[in-house]
């Protein structure tokens, strides 16, 4: 007797400071438990601004992370971020799915800020044209084609099928659906911060109502101690995470950190504020965060403070079942936040 294994994959987010690998095995009743995990550095030159720059070091990280963890299955699922990808909920004339898939380039130009043949398009009908609605709601999703080509590139290189691209922030929600349950009276904020990009995705009821990325991330907190205190990049990082580094310690750390966590709120007060005035929706009444950023010390309770919201750091394994005795759990507990979109994507399958 044969059975079809569903086709499980290795979730790989392709971070610019470290690529991050997951590989999960389903449980009965959407459970999962952690089989394979990774994570490994990037210099900064190998992704800029993201692109891939300097794809050999991103291969050879990749390699090295299947080899170590030991990954097995040959499809792998990541996903892109920042400014080349445009996530728009639009209004199209009321037709038919077949007619739509025919004019959805045409509909969609002019949202795309790009030119229409530098993108890869793809939709969902989130409603459908009700008797005596002239139009329905299309969630559109725009990524410039060079950056996904890039990316399923380095994949290939390995020798592994890039099975799967997806959005850090749709693989964002993915990790919280699976780890937390859903309030219906809040209005949830996922917010990934990332090295060079920060991305929201507001929940509603548990539906998504709204994205962004911003370019701003670990790497400003980063670049402001570099010049402040004249550390060199290994330094800064170390005094990032509230180490006592030669020539800053941790309290004039802190007062740096501080003001690039008020620029952060910044940022971000500007995406709620954006949101409020375009959405129909309630405004966050909660924030959960994400990403090695997220745990720069005190930017929680700045947050928190700015906002008057209850902010949490996501835990993405929050309901993944692993044997202690097969991970350092101290270790999985101190990259937990990086994991989120990497778990996001090693829930996907292929041809769902
Ligand atoms: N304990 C910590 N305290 C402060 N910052 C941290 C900590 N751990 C990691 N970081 C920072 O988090 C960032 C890495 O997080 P993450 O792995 O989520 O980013 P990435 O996916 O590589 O970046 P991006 O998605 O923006 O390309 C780096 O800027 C790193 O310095
Ligand atoms: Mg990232």
């Amino acid at each position: 007797m044969f059975w079809s294994r569903s086709k499980g994959v290795v979730g790989l987010d392709i971070g610019s400071s470290a690529i991050k690998l997951v590989e999960l095995k389903e449980r009965k009743g959407a459970e999962y438990s952690l089989e394979r995990v990774g994570i490994e550095p990037l210099s900064p030159e190998a992704i800029v601004d993201g692109s891939i720059m300097d794809s050999s070091l991103v291969v050879d990280a990749i390699q090295k992370l299947t080899d170590e963890t030991g990954a097995k299955a040959a499809n792998f699922a990541t996903s892109v971020s920042g400014h080349s990808v445009i996530i728009k909920k639009i209004q199209v004339p009321s037709m038919p799915p077949e007619e739509l898939d025919e004019s959805i380039q045409w509909e969609a130009e002019q949202y795309i800020p790009f030119d229409i043949n530098d993108v890869r398009l793809d939709y969902v009908i989130l409603s459908e044209g009700d008797l005596g609605r002239d139009t329905m709601e299309v969630l559109l999703v725009a990524v410039k084609r060079d950056k996904v080509n890039d990316y399923v590139s380095v994949i290939s290189q390995c020798g592994k099928s890039p099975a799967i691209v997806d959005l850090d922030a749709f693989a964002v929600q993915n990790a919280y659906e699976i780890n937390y349950d859903i309030n219906p009276e809040s209005v949830v904020a996922l917010v990934n911060m990332g090295a060079a990009v920060t991305t929201i995705n507001v929940l509603a009821r548990g539906t998504s109502v709204f994205w962004r990325d911003i370019s701003f991330g670990g790497n400003q907190f980063r670049e402001a101690l570099q010049r402040e205190y004249n550390l060199s990049f290994d330094q800064a990082e170390r005094a990032k995470r509230g180490e006592q580094v030669e020539g800053c310690s941790p309290a004039e750390a802190r007062t740096v950190l501080d003001q690039v966590s008020e620029e952060m709120a910044a940022e971000i007060q500007k995406t709620f504020d954006f949101f409020a005035a375009t959405a129909d929706s309630e405004a966050v009444s909660e924030l959960v965060l994400s990403g090695g950023c997220a745990q720069t010390p005190n930017l929680l309770p700045i947050l928190q403070e700015r906002f008057g919201v209850r902010a949490e750091l996501m835990n993405p394994l929050r309901r993944i079942h692993f044997k202690e005795s097969d991970f350092d759990s101290q270790w999985l507990h101190s990259i937990a936040p990086m994991l989120a979109v990497s778990i996001g994507l090693g829930v996907r399958k292929v041809g769902d």
